[in-house]
């Protein structure tokens, strides 16, 4: 993220002494992104993070796609699903996928891990959906509700505790950085006036955690299509402070401020992130368009070089039928997408919509996985026919 944080002690200078009460001098690590040219942080363990105590076997872990589907309007629906696994790792049904990005969805019913976790090779974006609680990570503690995009950097170790027992949140996983918009940003990085939100929307950790325990400390680590499984002597949130630019950080869909027009408003405006080769818009609750002959509903659509999936959170959806609180549309490109017949004349003179919706539209295509293909509405390719 484009701002600098500090949390805890951290020595006046970086790369000089910095000791601990006893004399030994604190761990510094670097954690650097895009080799030496991104955003960094720099942290102060208590114990070398290098020290490893014991290394177990690594498990297979990660699904496939399904490339031989025939090309088709796709509507995965979960609306129905009570729970996808009973832990963090496997309730995690990635949905849909490419090389650039994979969508998943979690219902966990365990609520709390006894391990610790590490993406080695994505940012994850998570998205709330229903539940609260706290993410735990070497940076700190931070509060998590519904309607969160928790924005998790790679190698950040992590534990999810839930407070609640309905747990409903999408993981995207993403082979580039997430990052926040570059339009709306400054040559400098602030978040510009006309940006949807601006950093006091964004949430860093709120407040370090130092476990100085020793023991045994299993760390998951997702890598190249394996669960790898360290042990480590000490616990991995040992650190005594940090600084940076690199650390996960919350920012709410409540918080993302509609941009409006007098005629129909194309998907660019609800962009909320963005990464390589694919974006994330929200769609939230907002006045319609306002030219006295507008049509709120979106016109046909054909978008030649984009895969647009679209997640239903909460409202009415206007220009679809048939589709739920947790459905996923998949609109490929090579075939025109638009509204349900009837939802365009029923739409004008429609003041506002109430309608929540996480978009990821990606630039190279985007395929149902095994998993996927269970929740497949079968009906929804012919939808458009009356
Ligand atoms: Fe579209």
């Amino acid at each position: 993220m484009a701002f600098y944080v500090r949390k805890g002690n951290v020595p006046p200078k970086r790369h000089t002494q910095f000791r601990q009460p006893d004399g030994s001098l604190y761990a510094e690590e670097l954690v650097s992104s895009l080799g030496f040219s991104g955003i960094y942080s720099n942290l102060y363990h208590i114990n070398p993070p290098t020290r490893v105590k014991e290394i177990r076997k690594s498990v297979a872990y990660g699904t496939k796609p399904d490339k031989d589907l025939t090309l088709q309007q796709i509507h995965l629906n979960t609306s129905g699903v009570k729970n996808t696994g009973s832990d963090f790792l496997d309730s995690r049904k990635v949905l849909l996928m490419n090389d650039d990005v994979s969508m998943a969805l979690c219902m966990p019913s365990r609520q709390s891990m006894d391990y610790y976790y590490k993406n080695a090779e994505a940012d994850e974006l998570l998205f709330i959906h229903d539940g609260s609680g706290y993410m735990y990570s070497q940076f700190g503690k931070l509060k998590i509700q519904a309607g969160d995009y928790v924005v998790i950097p790679r190698t950040t170790i992590y534990k999810l505790e839930w407070d609640t027992s309905d747990i409903r949140y999408l993981v995207i996983e993403s082979a580039s950085p997430i990052e926040t918009v570059s339009r709306y940003r400054n040559e400098l990085g602030q978040l510009l006036e006309h940006s949807p939100y601006c950093e006091r929307d964004i949430h860093p950790p709120q407040e370090l955690i130092t476990e100085e325990t020793k023991g045994d400390y299993h760390v998951k680590i997702k890598k190249g299509g394996y669960i790898h499984n360290y042990v480590y002597d000490h616990s991995p949130f040992d650190l005594v402070g940090w600084d940076g630019f690199l650390y996960p950080y919350t920012l709410s869909i409540h918080d993302f401020e509609p941009i409006t027009g007098r005629i129909h408003q194309p998907p660019p405006v609800h962009q909320t992130f963005q990464a390589a080769g694919y974006v994330i818009c929200s769609f939230v609750p907002r006045l319609f368009d306002y030219h006295p002959d507008a049509i709120p509903a979106p016109y046909n659509h054909s978008n030649i070089d984009s895969d647009e999936v679209l997640y239903y959170v909460e409202g009415n959806f206007m220009s679809r039928k048939g589709i739920d609180r947790g459905s996923f549309t998949l609109h490929p490109g090579g075939l025109p997408h638009g509204p349900h017949p009837g939802t365009v004349e029923k739409s004008i003179g429609a003041k506002e919509t109430e309608e929540l919706a996480v978009m990821l539209d990606t630039f190279r295509p985007l395929y149902v996985t095994e998993e996927g293909k269970d929740f497949m509405d079968k009906k929804y390719p012919m939808s458009w026919t009356e």
